[in-house]
């Protein structure tokens, strides 16, 4: 499981080190979609306390995440709000109008580890609902797997195991993305890409020098947009 632990940790830092510069530019609101567990809001990371976050995911999965942090004894931190979704059924922009989400100001998204298990077609048509209902000067930062045929031949095998365990897992990995073909088709969508740090770039970033061998998987870019 070393590739995958190192994924995680690595999506997460990159999201989170943009975030940081996104609120050193004035931007006050972290729309976490697809939250799952993540714990951004409960480490407090805004040292400012003025950024507004927003969990969006299925309301089962919030259910159980509030339960487990309840049975804890863990508060909730003001400024945290959930906003409940059912990509299959709803569009973002709509789910967020429940919100105290502010349209005509800036927002930083995350969507980590979530567009492996959807199509293609349901990751563009979440990228289009944000770029539809974000103020210009919005970010956005997500995880995408690449197809394999694009992966080196000696990495295959490890790869094809994570493969057949998610499917056993009932979540197949069903999203790959050319990168060549997602870049023209974000850029269409009005996104600038900012960056899309390929596996060797995420080793040299953030695990370089290392010597119990963590790194993560080669089938995983970290894309950062802006929308202009
Ligand atoms: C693998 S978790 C990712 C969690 C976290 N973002 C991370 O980086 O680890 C995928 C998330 O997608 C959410 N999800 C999957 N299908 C969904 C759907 N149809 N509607 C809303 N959320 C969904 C799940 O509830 C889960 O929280």
């Amino acid at each position: 499981m070393k590739p995958i632990v190192a994924q995680v940790l690595g999506r997460s830092r990159f999201a989170e080190e943009a975030l940081a510069s996104a609120v050193g530019r004035g931007i006050n609101q972290y729309v976490i979609v697809g939250a799952g567990l993540d714990s951004y809001a409960l480490r407090s990371a805004d040292p400012t306390g003025r950024l507004r976050i927003f969990e969006v995911d299925h309301p089962d999965t919030q259910r159980a995440k509030r339960q487990r942090l309840g049975s804890l004894g863990i508060a909730l931190p003001a400024q945290l709000e959930f906003v409940a979704i059912d990509f299959e059924l709803q569009e973002l922009s709509e789910a967020m109008k429940g919100s105290s989400h502010r349209r005509d100001t800036p927002a930083f998204y995350s969507w980590l580890g979530t567009t492996h298990y959807l199509t293609p077609q349901a990751t563009l048509a979440t990228l289009h609902s944000i770029a539809r209902c974000a103020a210009p000067g919005s970010e956005m930062v997500l995880d995408y797997s690449v197809p394999l045929d694009l992966i080196d031949p000696d990495k295959l095998r490890d790869l094809l195991w994570v493969e057949r365990l998610a499917r056993r897992m009932g979540e197949p990995i069903i999203g790959n993305l050319d990168p060549a073909r997602l870049h023209a088709d974000v850029a269409q969508l009005g996104y600038e890409i900012v960056e899309d740090l390929a596996a060797p770039d995420q080793v040299r970033r953030y695990f370089s020098n290392r010597t119990d061998g963590l790194a993560p998987t080669p089938a995983c870019r970290l894309l950062h947009l802006r929308l202009p």
